[in-house]
């Protein structure tokens, strides 16, 4: 690993901070999804978590002690500007500083994400993304976060996962706010690329001391048969998943929809509207990309008779014409994701490729594997297959020279949205009842690369690779 490699790890407000209605914050569209029956496998909701806005004194001390390079969280939108509009909350700039005050001093970068999908809800109400002026609201928000803290934030994240919001909470409702219009879904993305660029213009006008880019979730894809049917119906996925939100981004223009899309025209499909007017904001140069990368899709045409989706089954994903198919070949993790880490190799060479000079750096902001940890009968909890995942996953990005980062998903286990509970992504295990931590055998390990890269010892082979 390049000695300048950032190894970190990345959180997000609604799953970690709890004091849900605490110091003026006012709910999300996370805490109002999560109190209808049937939204939460476990019936949990967000108000406690992991309770990090007290505790973060506890997580800060155990992420000194394992050197962490850099810890990427999220503001809580409805904390820092309750209700999403007017004057900042005090109490939350006074939370916000503790924590960015608290990482600096112990040598860690903050990395700042802006939207990581808890939209106060009041904004929600009067039409959420699908509303222009939700994207001007939030470059508010840009601007008085990059004022509060723009000259200590190493890093800044418009957006995180906009094509999740798309696809998990507008278009199949799986998701907060829950709303399952399928591909009339699509009129969303243009506010959201909207609130992308205007941010960014937002954060540059303060301006900020820290880099700016934004974060999204891409798959490789492949057809699960060399059929046209299969072909088609991988490159539709592919134009919803990879391409709808990058290209006008990186290049400026439409994601154009395949042509002759299956099954798309009796979805009452429409292409996106033109960027028109919005072409430049949308696509302002950024300092880096963020890349979430979980696992590979392989994809068949016609729909899912169980309505199967990586995040929960739906009965709108019946009426969607492809599906995920199965990858007999890989382990899956807890969530039944495959664990596929050349595919991390292949995502870049596909971005590098398609996207050439308009690339920016690319930080890989999350990466991880949800187990089944339970505390043994010694107290401790090992999480061999976590560490087997991490080290392949980390030892493919390290060795590409356009990587800049890893952040591992995540430190604490945390609150998985539509999941609740049920999955664990942490290296530090939490009692959900307790609240106590206890640093997993994958905390140790990270805290065994650093140690070794401190000393500049032993290079990245020796490191990261599995025993
Ligand atoms: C990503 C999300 C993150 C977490 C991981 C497991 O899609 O950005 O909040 O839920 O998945």
């Amino acid at each position: 690993m390049r000695p300048e490699f950032v190894f970190g790890v990345a959180s997000a407000a609604a799953q970690i901070e709890g004091a849900a209605d605490e110091d003026g914050r006012t709910p999300s569209t996370w805490d109002i999804f999560a109190a209808l029956p049937g939204t939460i496998r476990d019936g949990s909701t967000p108000a406690v978590t992991t309770d990090a806005y007290h505790r973060f004194d506890e997580d800060l001390a155990l992420m000194r002690e394992a050197r962490i390079d850099a810890s990427r969280f999220s503001l809580s939108w409805s904390r820092l500007m309750p209700d999403g509009r007017g004057p900042v909350n005090r109490k939350a700039v006074a939370y916000y500083d503790r924590v960015i005050d608290g990482l600096l001093e112990a040598g860690i970068r903050p990395v700042v994400t802006l939207f990581h999908w808890d939209t106060p809800a009041p904004l929600e109400e009067r039409g959420g993304w699908l509303r222009r002026d939700t994207a001007k609201r939030f470059a508010d928000f840009a601007s008085a976060a990059g004022q509060a803290f723009g000259d200590r934030v190493a890093d800044w994240i418009t957006l995180n996962e906009p094509t999740t919001v798309i696809l998990d909470g507008y278009a199949l409702g799986v998701h907060a706010p829950g709303r399952a219009k399928l591909f009339g879904a699509i009129r969303a993305v243009r506010h959201l690329l909207l609130a992308h660029g205007l941010a960014v213009d937002a954060l540059r006008a303060v301006p900020v001391a820290g880099r700016i880019g934004i974060t999204n979730v891409h798959t490789p894809v492949e057809p699960a048969s060399p059929s046209p049917d299969d072909a088609a119906a991988a490159d539709l996925f592919d134009f919803v998943h990879n391409r709808l939100f990058a290209d006008p981004v990186l290049l400026g223009r439409d994601a154009e929809l395949p042509y002759g899309a299956k099954g798309v025209e009796r979805l009452g499909l429409r292409i996106l509207s033109r960027l028109g007017r919005d072409r430049a904001v949308i696509s302002r140069p950024l300092d880096f990309y963020g890349l979430n990368y979980y696992f590979p899709s392989r994809i068949a045409a016609g729909a899912d008779p169980h309505g199967h989706t990586p995040d929960g089954d739906t009965e709108a994903m019946k009426d969607v014409p492809f599906r995920l198919e199965k990858y007999p070949e890989h382990p899956v993790t807890g969530f039944d994701w495959p664990i596929a880490p050349d595919s991390l190799g292949v995502l870049i060479d596909g971005l590098v490729a398609r996207y050439g000079d308009r690339l920016p750096r690319i930080q890989i902001t999350e990466g991880g594997a949800s187990f089944p940890d339970e505390v043994g009968p010694d107290g401790t909890v090992d999480d061999a297959a976590r560490v087997d995942y991490l080290a392949r996953h980390v030892a493919v990005a390290a060795a590409r020279p356009e990587v800049d980062a890893y952040f591992v998903w995540t430190f604490v286990d945390n609150w998985e949205w539509a999941a609740g509970f049920t999955q664990r992504f942490g290296m530090v295990h939490l009692d959900t009842e307790t609240l106590a931590r206890t640093p997993k055998s994958s905390y140790r390990w990270f805290r065994a690369v650093q140690d070794a890269r401190a000393r500049q010892d032993v290079g990245l082979e020796s490191t990261v690779q599995p025993s």
